[in-house]
């Protein structure tokens, strides 16, 4: 990876910032997003210690906000050549239904939107690399795809809503690639496997029953002890190899799992009457005309 540039998105934690370390270690300059300059910092200052690698940049974006993903494209296109690499790592669960101030539902806006408008701006310097890699990280058990409840307008939960919005976002994956026929950038998806990271301690919900939380609390302690960052180490190793190994150059268009191995995409994923759907308003709600041309 020496002399790769690569964008980790959510990089200042948990998966992202052992995907970013793993990386850097392998010799790529890193370049890792967050919202917070302090938590920013240390994690630069971790990954250049962890990995002997002096050149670890961190660009400040709250992915939730539109503007914020049109400065942090510009200020790419500004600092750097070129993207060997896009990791569309970071995601959010959110227990209850938030709206960000662009007024759309903040988990779709944060695992569908940014990845599909910061892919989009930054294409232009991933085809300035010799052959770039995009990967985007999703969930477990995504395959539910309600098109008249995207935002979960018409009802929610905040399982529910995470795992819509990764197969909508793997919708866009599949799509992306369909759209990238014979190019020298690659689009896949892999799923990580479980860690304990901030948001799997944020799936405690505040507003249930004592019992509900009980059994909650049980099952954290139960299956996201905190580790001290070894489970998120495990679950970058996909990332880290999709972005790097030699054997997945040219490869597009595919599901892999946390060993690596391929996975068999859901109908609701590549049916091409739902990746149109998720296309088309993605496009409408980021204001944004794709350059690719449908197939
Ligand atoms: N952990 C798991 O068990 C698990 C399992 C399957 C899939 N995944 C997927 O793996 C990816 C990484 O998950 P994780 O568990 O490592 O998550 P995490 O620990 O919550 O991720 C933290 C990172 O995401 C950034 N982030 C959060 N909200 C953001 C926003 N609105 N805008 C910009 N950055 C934001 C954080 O930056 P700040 O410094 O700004 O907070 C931080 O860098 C996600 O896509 C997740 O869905 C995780």
């Amino acid at each position: 990876m020496k002399d790769k540039i690569v964008l980790v998105t959510g990089g200042t934690g948990g998966i992202g910032q052992q995907t970013a370390l793993g990386l850097a270690r392998l010799g790529a300059h890193v370049i890792i997003t967050g919202r917070d300059a302090a938590r920013g910092a240390a994690a630069v200052e971790a990954i250049r210690q962890g990995s002997g690698q002096a050149r670890v940049d961190l660009l400040l974006a709250d992915l939730a906000e539109q503007q914020d993903v049109r400065a942090l494209a510009e200020q790419v296109q500004q600092r750097y050549p070129r993207l060997d690499g896009l990791i569309n790592n970071a995601g959010v669960f959110k227990m209850q239904r938030q709206l960000t101030s662009d007024g759309i539902e903040a988990t779709f806006a944060v695992n569908v939107l940014a990845p599909f408008l910061l892919t989009h701006l930054l294409l232009p310097m991933l085809q300035a690399a010799p052959s770039a890699r995009v990967i985007n990280v999703t969930g477990g058990s995504p395959g539910k795809l309600e098109l008249d409840n995207l935002q979960g307008e018409r009802k929610y939960t905040g399982f529910g809503q995470y795992s819509q919005s990764k197969t909508a976002m793997m919708a866009l994956a599949y799509e992306f690639a369909q759209r990238l026929p014979g190019s020298t950038v690659s689009v896949n998806v892999c799923y990580p496997g479980r860690a304990t990271t901030p948001m799997t301690r944020g799936f405690l919900p505040n507003s249930s029953s004592p019992l509900l939380r009980g059994v909650f609390s049980l099952l954290q302690n139960t299956f996201f002890r905190d580790d001290g960052g070894k489970s998120a180490a495990k679950a970058a190793r996909s990332s880290i190899y999709l972005a790097s190994a030699p054997e997945v150059s040219g490869v597009t268009g595919v599901y892999f799992g946390t060993k690596s191995e391929r996975l068999d995409w859901k109908p609701s994923m590549i049916d091409s009457v739902n990746r149109k759907a998720v296309w088309a308003l993605s496009e409408q709600l980021t204001q944004l005309v794709s350059p690719l041309p449908s197939i």
